[in-house]
């Protein structure tokens, strides 16, 4: 379970590790309950080193127990990202009487004249993750040619009835199919010419969903991170395309270069999905790692470094007659609230009030006004700091400034502004504020644009504030809730 701490930034309902170091989620299966996390560790240091998997689990999305390391590096080399799926039939032939779970990793070693070799590796565990064996027969995939050929992430495809396996493959992702994940054929390779191409491609994900909640309508997406380049200022980031997959290829809807990112802040990165919900809960849940390669080694934490968004759920909508990925906050977010205000139809001058008794760093709003309005909130603001969060309605845009939010000397373009184009179609803005000791998500027009940042303000800087350029505006509702991870049952909606 996450500890509550005021110092050290560390968030009190994000996931960040004890201590030491944490990049990508990795291995994220649902099995017995539990959402398991695996992630990128450096055991030993707060930056980046020989990589590990560790390992935590999770009944509610919030809480979490961090268990002991589940894989460490062997004669193959470091352990880098991958995927984890539930064998339920025992295709691979690794258990007995009872299904049990296999991780599909990269395992990277740095050969004599370091030159890196990535290859494809597996480990299964029969008691839930809790230890693993390494398969002896390791690895069970490489590649003549691409130095680039990692992070594999695998389904089960009932159609074709194998294993699909979707990789990064240096500018590329090239997709494999599998009877009993040992042994893989190339279907296909998908990504020349469309989409960003400003870094390697990395830690893809492939999965159907329903548009709009009709199963008929299944559409597959994929998401593709891309890794930093200095020439970009954005650092790493993460696109996503939408289209078609028949089991060894993907024909994507546009065939144009237009990117569609997942998220327009520069923390949410080499995120991937949940394997194996059940079809009962049937959501596509999503997590990323909360930061970017191009500062993820200088940030100002101490004892450990890095943290993971927010549980999202993905869903594909159609918002102005196109299809579009939208993200939603975990609903299991509402157990852990505790309502602060609660306005339906409040003026400006009534809510800038109330706000300015308040004190608070971990919390969530909920706000819903005309979208013809643009409306500024001033967060974790004090003595020397503020976090902007707005909807500019004249330039369609919902933007986090970041500018004057805490210490941000570490890199030269951590401070600055974050905008993402807003499509208002139903005539409201809403706006979901997600704000931690370290971090801010913004869910506008109900999922469309996200934007997720880190700050780093000193645990003093709590006032919350709110402009608009209209002194009569109304917020036709507005909602503060605190949350934490201690669970307030009855207290919320
Ligand atoms: C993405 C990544 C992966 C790699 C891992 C190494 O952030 O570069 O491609 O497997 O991190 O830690």
């Amino acid at each position: 379970m996450s500890t509550i701490s005021t110092s050290d930034y560390r968030g009190v309902y994000h996931f960040s590790p004890k201590e030491k170091w944490m990049n990508d989620p990795n291995g994220m299966v649902f099995f017995k309950g539990e959402y398991h996390l695996f992630y990128q560790h450096h055991p030993f240091g707060t930056t980046w080193g020989p990589m590990h998997w560790g390992h935590a689990v999770t009944r509610d999305l919030v809480t979490w127990e961090e268990l002991p390391i589940a894989l460490a590096p062997d004669e193959h080399g470091m352990i880098f990202s991958g995927s984890a799926v539930v064998d339920w039939n025992n295709t691979s032939g690794f258990f007995d009487d009872e299904p049990g779970l296999v991780a599909i990793f990269t395992h990277h070693q740095e050969v004599a004249d370091h030159h890196p070799v990535q290859r494809q590796s597996l480990a299964y565990s029969k008691d839930s993750g809790r230890t693993w064996i390494k398969y002896e027969g390791n690895p069970v995939l490489e590649h003549e040619s691409f130095v680039d050929f990692r992070d594999p992430k695998v389904f089960w495809h009932e159609q074709t009835k194998e294993w699909i396996m979707i990789i990064a493959c240096g500018q590329t992702v090239c997709l494999y199919h599998s009877p009993d994940l040992k042994d893989w054929t190339v279907g296909s390779e998908f990504g020349t010419g469309i989409g960003s191409h400003d870094g390697v491609w990395e830690c893809p994900d492939l999965f159907p969903l329903a548009v709009d909640g009709d199963m008929s309508q299944e559409k597959w997406v994929m998401l593709v991170s891309i890794g930093a380049d200095p020439a970009f200022k954005e650092g790493s980031r993460t696109q996503y395309f939408t289209g078609d997959f028949n089991g060894t290829t993907f024909v994507p809807d546009e065939a144009s270069h237009t990117v569609r990112w997942l998220d327009y802040g520069r923390d949410n990165y080499a995120g991937v999905s949940w394997s194996d919900i059940p079809a009962e809960d049937g959501r596509r849940l999503f997590m990323g790692w909360m930061s970017n390669w191009m500062y993820a080694n200088q940030t100002p934490t101490e004892d450990y470094r890095g943290a993971m968004t927010i549980a999202r759920e993905l869903t594909l909508e159609t918002r102005n007659s196109k299809v579009v990925l939208i993200q939603r906050p975990a609903r299991e977010l509402e157990q852990f609230r505790t309502s602060v205000l609660s306005l339906q139809d409040a003026s400006i001058s009534q809510v800038s009030e109330l706000l300015s008794t308040l004190h608070l760093i971990n919390y969530e709003i909920h706000a819903e006004w005309a979208s013809d309005q643009s409306v500024q909130f001033a967060l974790r603001s004090g003595m020397d700091y503020e976090t902007l969060v707005g909807v500019d309605a004249n330039r369609n845009e919902v933007y986090i400034d970041r500018s004057r939010s805490g210490v941000g000397s570490f890199h030269e373009h951590f401070l600055g502004r974050h905008g993402a184009e807003l499509k208002v179609d139903d005539g409201k803005q809403h706006l979901r504020i997600f704000v931690d000791y370290s971090s801010v998500e913004v869910f506008a027009n109900d999922g469309q644009a996200v934007i997720t940042d880190l700050i780093y303000p000193d645990a003093g800087s709590k006032g919350i504030s709110v402009q608009s350029g209209n002194k009569d505006l109304v917020f036709s509702s507005l909602h503060i809730y605190e949350l934490s991870p201690i669970r307030t049952e009855g207290q919320s909606e």
